[in-house]
């Protein structure tokens, strides 16, 4: 049935990389539990004394101007193939002025003939904020400091997320599945770079007690990568159907209850990705508390048909954005924090069975 990689072992990172972008292009990546955000419902405002034209998008994204609170979600390159994903991501970021994160940049730092899969992204974007991407256990077990500037000079970007994705390590068959002493490494890279640290998981979502420890380490924000988009035990069902990725493929925090367990716990910026998919979702996320969302899986299937792809969709969020913002009666996405909001149904139910409402 599948055709990706099985059998084959050792398989490279560039290689394992590839399979992941066309597992994501070709089959059903996305868990098959909501994000939570079907159940949140943003209150309709009869008289908003606006003009929708007029509502402010613009914000601060750590501290930069951005067009909007929304970032395309690490993703990409190291491998030959992705240069172009990253080109088309980037040219669109740049356009829109919203940051852009690539995907881990381990495959580069393993060969040298890989760095402009990534770097491509500063070339085509050389405005916008860029994110840095290694994963938190490949410190666990040999990288250092080095590494973590290296990944941050190769794009020169304006910050470093740090994932996990204990899922998804588990899930392969060549897997690191080591995370002893993760947070120590957090707090040691926090502590030296001179960028921030974003720490990120990967569609399982950050409940509040991780994400106390994680504040504590330094780290500078969170994106919550909760359950409810893409999940990557499922990706890794497709490259090796005996792994555990079909048993775990809806494992995780729903992405619009982490972000309340993260916001309710945390006084770092929490941003929400995992299954945004349109800025509806966008407008409830930041009602939640989240600072800015990021959006990967529907990107991807656009940048292959080129920049212009991108650009569209994104001004279908962007758009969707400014109207959920004025019907809910708000000028900006900073008042969008104080939109009255119901949660209703099964994201209710777990956050009251968490503590985190009555
Ligand atoms: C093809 C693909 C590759 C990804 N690679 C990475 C990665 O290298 N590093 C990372 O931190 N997250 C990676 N992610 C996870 C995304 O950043 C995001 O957290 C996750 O896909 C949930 O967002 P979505 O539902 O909008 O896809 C990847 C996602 C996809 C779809």
């Amino acid at each position: 049935m599948h055709s990706y990689q099985r059998g084959k072992l050792p398989v490279s990172t560039d290689r394992r990389k590839l399979d992941h972008i066309k597992i994501c292009l070709r089959e059903k990546v996305e868990a098959r539990v909501g994000s939570g955000f079907e159940d949140v419902v943003l209150i309709h405002n009869a008289l908003p004394e606006l003009d929708a034209e007029k509502v402010r998008l613009r914000t601060k994204f750590l501290g930069r101007e951005v067009g909007m609170p929304v970032f395309i979600a690490a993703m990409t390159g190291g491998h030959e193939e992705t240069k172009r994903i990253n080109e088309n991501l980037a040219i669109a970021a740049q356009e829109l002025n919203i940051p852009l994160g690539v995907g881990s940049q381990r495959a580069a730092l393993e060969d040298a003939n890989l760095v402009e899969t990534f770097s491509i992204a500063r070339k085509a974007a050389p405005d916008v904020f860029l994110i840095a991407n290694l994963g938190v256990v490949q410190f666990c077990k040999d990288y250092t400091v080095r590494e973590a500037e290296r990944a941050v000079e190769m794009i020169e970007a304006d910050a470093l997320a740090l994932h996990l994705n204990a899922v998804q390590e588990v899930a392969q068959k060549e897997g690191d599945t080591n995370f002893e002493g993760a947070l120590e490494k957090i707090a040691e890279i926090s502590d030296a770079l001179d960028v921030p640290v974003i720490v990120k998981e990967t569609g399982a979502g950050i409940a509040a007690e991780e994400a106390k420890l994680i504040e504590e380490t330094g780290a500078t924000a969170i994106d919550v990568g909760g359950l409810g988009g893409t999940s990557f035990a499922a990706v890794e069902h497709y490259r090796d159907n005996a792994s555990v990725g079909s048993a775990f493929w809806d494992w995780g925090i729903p992405t619009a209850v982490s972000v309340v367990e993260c916001v309710s716990t945390v006084d770092i910026p929490v941003f929400a990705t995992g299954g945004v998919r349109s800025g509806i979702d966008v407008a409830k996320a930041l009602a939640l508390g989240a600072s800015a969302c990021g959006i990967a899986l529907p990107l991807l299937k656009e940048a292959v048909k080129g920049s212009e792809a991108v650009i569209n969709a994104l001004r279908r969020v962007e758009r969707e954005l400014r109207v959920a913002t004025f019907l809910t009666g708000s000028k900006s996405v900073e008042e969008l924090s104080k939109a009255r909001v119901v949660i209703l149904g099964r994201t209710r139910e777990w956050l009251t069975a968490r503590g985190f409402l009555r």
